[in-house]
């Protein structure tokens, strides 16, 4: 370890040293000993188009060299003005206010503000969200209340606020008993509802896909069904997109896929194709009105030194570029990822085999307990490494997510080295 760095979610006592990469192209990383890395999670999830894309690239050296950073209130800027048009052109009608921060935790943290404070605004004290088993939003405080209690933020469980949980109703090939899954989660959340609905600011959810809980998938006729619950009882619904946003889920936006138009959106990761920190909270025009006022308390009082940074506004727009250039390949990618797990199906050591467009996952079964410290995550990430590629499962949860960019016979790659990973385990 280097004896000055402090790295995320790492016991520096425990972990092996971490791996210096010199540099990154396409899907490539090359490491400082020479060795070439496949990328097959997008670094984090973020890397849509390839490291280094040259057009992404250009488009930050332009920019730097003409507005590199401002202050964003009292000021604005062509960069952050044009994205905000951009985006709201993508989402579904109605999702129209812009709200710029910079990583997915502060993203989310701006939705759970903006939820509570507008029935503040219309004199209304709602002191709780609802939330599902199984979530992760980050790590701030307010995305570790409404995250899963989980390891990551037990230290913590006597700082976070009230948050009621909701189990997800997750899916994979051959679940033969989703319905009533979800009639279930659907049953459970109405009876809370029905209970006290005036209690709860709103509802937050990964749609389609929790990521860091596991790679849980849901499905689409579950989000309907959950958005007319949620309209009959005038609650908000925010649809963290931080990660299944920008193509991931296999459309632009789960909300697209699912045709759900939330009340509020949040958007990092893939946002600048992986080049730069940036996010956004989008909300509707019914909720920026709440705060749309002569009285300075209706004020939404948040914001970042780097919020709506110009570079990252420009990567934003180079990489929405590349999304429509490269619109079929993530539009395809389901078909290809379904291809090849074909051959794990009936295969002793993985389960639950489940894909939602870009992304790919199993359970490995394993004799210890599912989750994060399930000792399997270390063991393939070796083996994987040996094989070039970089697998980092969420304990014995294997999953793929690689950028937009990979070949064809890039992928068979992959698959064929989790073959072979899964026969040495
Ligand atoms: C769905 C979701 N929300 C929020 C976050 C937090 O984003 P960040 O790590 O940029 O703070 C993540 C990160 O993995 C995520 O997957």
């Amino acid at each position: 370890m280097h004896p000055n760095i402090w790295y995320p979610f790492t016991q520096a006592k425990t972990s092996p040293p971490p791996l210096k990469v010199k540099s990154a192209r396409g899907i490539w990383l090359e490491l400082e000993d020479k060795r070439k890395i496949m990328d097959c999670i997008s670094s984090w999830w973020v890397n849509l188009h390839g490291h280094s894309h040259p057009k992404i690239a250009e488009a930050i050296y332009r920019q730097a060299q003409e507005l590199e950073q401002v202050i964003f209130a009292g000021f604005t800027h062509q960069p952050a003005e044009t994205l905000s048009e951009q985006l709201v052109k993508k989402l579904p009608n109605g999702l129209s206010r812009v709200f710029f921060s910079d990583n997915g935790s502060t993203a989310v943290e701006v939705a759970l503000k903006m939820a509570y404070q507008y029935w503040v605004n219309q004199n209304q004290q709602r002191q709780k969200f609802i939330a599902f088993q199984g979530a992760y939003h980050g790590d701030t405080f307010g995305a570790m209340s409404v995250g899963s209690r989980s390891l990551f933020s037990q230290v913590f469980s006597d700082m976070l606020f009230k948050v009621d949980f909701s189990p997800f109703p997750e899916t994979y090939i051959g679940d033969s008993n989703i319905e009533e899954k979800e009639e279930v989660v659907l049953t459970l959340l109405k009876e809370t509802l029905e209970r006290n609905c005036q209690e709860y600011a709103g509802i937050i959810i990964e749609p389609l896909v929790q990521g860091a809980g596991g790679m849980r998938m849901c499905r689409v006729e579950f989000l309907q069904k959950l958005q007319q619950l949620v309209k009959q009882f005038d609650i908000l619904l925010i649809f963290d997109e931080v990660m299944t946003g920008f193509g991931r889920t296999g459309e632009w936006f789960a909300c697209l896929k699912s045709q759900v138009t939330p009340d509020i959106i949040c958007l990092s990761k893939g946002i600048t194709g992986g080049f730069l920190p940036l996010s956004v909270t989008i909300c509707t025009e019914k909720i920026y009105d709440t705060f749309y006022s002569d009285d300075p308390i209706k004020t939404l009082y948040h914001g970042h030194s780097y919020t709506a940074n110009p570079l990252g506004c420009a990567a934003a727009l180079a990489s929405l570029e590349l999304m429509v250039e490269n619109q079929v390949v993530f539009n395809s990618m389901a078909a290809k990822h379904l291809k090849y797990l074909e051959v794990l199906h009936g295969n002793s050591k993985v389960e639950k085999l489940r894909v939602t467009g870009t992304i790919a996952a199993m359970d490995i079964v394993s004799t210890q307990e599912s989750g994060y410290l399930n000792q399997v995550s270390l063991e393939v990430r070796e083996k994987a490494l040996e094989k070039g590629l970089l697998l980092r499962p969420l304990g014995n949860v294997l999953y793929i997510m690689p950028p937009y960019c990979i070949t064809d016979e890039e992928l068979s790659e992959v698959y064929q080295g989790i073959y072979s990973i899964l026969q040495s385990i």
